[in-house]
């Protein structure tokens, strides 16, 4: 039995543009958010709250909040690594966040420069503030199904940190194959396995295609009973941590699968496929979407 009804955490604006090197103009971001807001997607993440050293292209997200145009049954969040990025992100009006650790050890150290149980430990207080705060916070844990720098990991630990962030108080722990090395059967042990610890409905599946296995993997989680993924608009992105690391599933072709299998979203096709070929352009790059491809050439 796979679920009827899948929420998509449309991750675009967010993991789609931060490893942009071109500059994007906060306008075009705005434009962005709003047309998926248009087209009918229920959660968006806009942009992050972290060191414009690290990753200067989400430096302008507090003027992106500031400009979109916020329909309030849709939920705009921001990454927030730490204490200082949670209050920048209230001072922004920012209504929920989430907070990103690691199942490796080398790749935590990359991207948030700490080990995994020093960024729990960050996390500690920001759970206290947000909650402080009426914050809602998501949880995500990187290299889920593979490391750039350490390879194999144990799903054990995967496990054992979406545990951890799940205890602390995130509503939902997001499962992230940042360099899409997993393949459907891994998938599969991978959720069965964590849903031990944290109840499947709490469970999200973020997959990024860089070998081709993200839509197999989608199918393999929501037979495993996960009905909430993120993916991301025209297929942008990539993790500026994770070397190769190729765009996110493509929004439109997750929508296209669901669709197809009579799963309810609340997306209309068209307008998210407009809202790709859009930033697409902006860009000046090939529309990742396989499904706008065929659409927008027919
Ligand atoms: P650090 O250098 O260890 O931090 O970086 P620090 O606390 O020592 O502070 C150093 C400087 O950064 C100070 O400024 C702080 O004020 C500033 P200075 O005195 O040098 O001028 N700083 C901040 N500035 C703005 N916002 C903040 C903030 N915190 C400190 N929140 C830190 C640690 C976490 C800040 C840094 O490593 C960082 O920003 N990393 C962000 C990495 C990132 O955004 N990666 C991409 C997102 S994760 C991802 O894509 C994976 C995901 O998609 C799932 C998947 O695919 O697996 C979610
Ligand atoms: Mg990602």
């Amino acid at each position: 039995e796979i679920p009827r009804r899948v929420r998509l955490v449309e991750v675009g604006p967010r993991d789609g543009l931060q490893n942009e090197k071109q500059p994007i103009s906060v306008a075009d971001k705005v434009r962005l958010v709003d047309d998926l807001t248009a087209a009918g997607v229920r959660y968006i993440e806009v942009g992050s709250f972290v060191s414009p050293k690290w990753v200067p292209q989400m430096a302008g997200s507090a003027d992106v909040f500031a400009q979109i145009k916020q329909n309030p049954g849709v939920t705009y969040a921001a990454l927030t690594p730490n204490l200082k990025g949670l209050e920048a992100a209230i001072e922004a009006g920012v209504s929920e966040v989430a907070v990103f650790g690691a199942a490796s050890e080398a790749f935590s150290q990359k991207n948030i420069n700490c080990s995994i149980d020093e960024s729990l430990a960050r996390f500690a207080p920001l759970m206290s503030a947000a909650r402080e705060n009426g914050i809602q916070v998501r949880g995500y844990v990187s290299c889920v199904l593979g490391c750039p720098y350490e390879g194999d990991i144990d799903p054990a630990r995967v496990a054992h940190v979406a545990h951890e962030l799940f205890a602390m108080g995130c509503y939902e722990v997001s499962l992230g194959d940042t360099i899409g090395t997993g393949t459907p059967g891994k998938t599969r042990q991978l959720f069965d396995l964590v849903s031990r610890t944290v109840p499947r409905d709490k469970l999200a599946g973020h997959f990024h295609d860089t070998y081709g296995q993200a839509m197999a993997n989608i199918y393999a989680s929501l037979q495993e009973g996960i009905c909430t993924f993120d993916s991301s608009v025209a297929g942008l992105g990539g993790c500026p941590y994770a070397k190769g690391a190729s765009g996110n599933v493509a929004s439109e072709d997750v929508l296209y699968m669901l669709n197809g299998l009579g799963i309810e979203t609340g997306i209309d096709l068209d307008s998210l496929i407009a809202a790709g070929q859009r930033i697409s352009d902006v860009l000046g790059r090939p529309n990742g979407s396989r499904v706008s491809r065929a659409r927008l050439s027919a």
